[in-house]
This record gives C-alpha cells, structure tokens and sequence, in this order.
C-alpha cells in the first residue's frame, strides 16, 4: 500500500482553493501579533507566511518534505515531522490545522501531541474533511478499485469524523471544546475531476497498471459527472467540513 505523496507545483495548480478558503478557520484562529502557532500540517507553507505577515511566529510541521522545502523557501521555519508524533513541550499559544487532520489517521497520537504542545489553556483550532467528505469522489474511486480487485489493498486514506465522534475524541485528550461545526462547502475545482484525483489519490492509481491509469480515471470522472459537473462544464467537488475551536483543559 502506497502513501499519499505531495508535489508542490501540483499542488498550487489544483488546490490552491485549499488554503483560499481556509479563511474562515483563521478568522476563528483570531491570530495575535506575538503569539507563537504551530501550524500541523501546514503544507506549501502559504497559510503559515499569512499568520506570520500578522506577527505571529510560526512553526509549520508536515510529513513531506516537497512541501516543506517550499515553505522553507517561503521564509517559514518549517520541519519535517510527522504530525502523528509530534515533539513539542507546552511552547505553542495555538495549534492550527486546514486541511490536514483528516491524512492523519493515528488520532489519538495527533491529539496527545497536540495537547503537549499546547501551553496550559492554549488553543487548538482547525478545519479537516467532516463526515460524508468527498463522498461521491470515494463512492467511485471504491466501485473502480474492487472492479481490479484492489479494494482491500488500498485502504481509504482519510478519516472524516462526525461533530459527536471528534468533540468526544477532544474532551477524551484533555480538551474544552468552545466550538465545533460540520456543513457542506461545495468546492469549485479549477480543472476537472481528473486532475483532482491525480493530485489527491495518488495513491489509488500508483496501485494500478501504468496503461491502467487513463482508463482509471476516466472511469472515475464519468461516473462522478451527473452529480459534480454543472452544465457549464465547470466541476464542483462535494466536500464537507468540520471546524473547531478547543482549549487545553
Ligand atoms: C479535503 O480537504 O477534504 C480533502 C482533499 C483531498 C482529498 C481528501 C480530502
């Protein structure tokens, strides 16, 4: 089984919209000139670059080093580390999170480290794929998988919580949820649902058969067309959010 692996210029081409629409999280973040932030996951680092543009001083923390070489080149003191394993002792005023959460399947480690990190009452706020994220995208990818006989070979590589399943993973890790909410944010894609799976499951057609892969994907896109391409032939992905602001208890 193969790791979903990241490339930055991709990245910037397909998803850019991630970090254009993780405004609402900062804004709940509230960001204060000073404040020291660890941002898990943080990716090309652009998310990051903003918080430090308003005083903050940033730790960003992702598992591939494509990204992590990028935002070092951003200026963000970004690390290498694996946010299942983090190594941090009560130094950060917030942890912050977009988009990240949901590749981290080891919850418990993610939140353990969190709570470490965190100075006694500091916050954890964030925003991950809520459940019945991409569930079209998934429900495809799967019927295409088992049709090779890979569905047990490549395992869904998120985990999407319910606002019940993660406000009682947090008070069972020591923190005080103030808020949580989970709502659909239909997402416009700036290509098609092609380029969508060839940045983001990488992992499912590295499983295939090279000469496969064309076939794969355009398997996958038809079968999402009736419910993710408008008649204008403009894509819009299905994806649901869960966002949260918590503080160590
Ligand atoms: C998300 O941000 O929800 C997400 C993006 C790509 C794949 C899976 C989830």
């Amino acid at each position: 089984m193969s790791e979903q692996t990241w490339n930055s210029k991709e990245y910037n081409e397909n998803a850019r919209f991630v970090t254009e629409l993780g405004a609402g999280v900062v804004e709940l973040l509230a960001p204060q000139a000073g404040e020291r932030i660890l941002d898990l996951g943080c990716g090309d680092g652009i998310q990051a670059k903003e918080l430090m543009a308003k005083g903050c001083q940033v730790v960003g923390v992702d598992a591939s080093p494509d990204f992590v070489e990028n935002a070092k080149k951003l200026g963000v003191d970004a690390r290498l580390m694996d946010g299942q394993a983090l190594t941090f002792d009560a130094e950060f005023d917030a942890v912050f999170s977009n988009a990240a959460l949901h590749w981290m399947k080891k919850k418990e480690e993610v939140l353990q480290g969190v709570h470490r990190a965190l100075k006694p009452r500091g916050r954890f706020v964030a925003e991950m794929g809520g459940h019945g994220n991409i569930a079209t995208f998934e429900k495809a990818c799967r019927i295409a998988l088992a049709k090779r006989g890979l569905i047990d070979k490549v395992p869904e590589p998120n985990y999407y919580p319910t606002v019940e399943e993660y406000s009682s993973l947090l008070a069972n890790h020591g923190f005080r949820v103030e808020f949580m909410d989970r709502f659909n944010r239909p997402t416009p894609l700036p290509k098609d649902a092609k380029a969508w799976l060839q940045t983001f499951r990488k992992n499912y057609l590295e499983e295939l058969d090279p000469a496969d892969v064309p076939v794969f994907l355009e398997e996958v896109q038809e079968a999402v067309r009736p419910q993710l391409c408008g008649p204008d032939g403009k894509w819009t992905a299905d994806y649901v959010r869960l966002r949260f602001l918590a503080f160590k208890a």
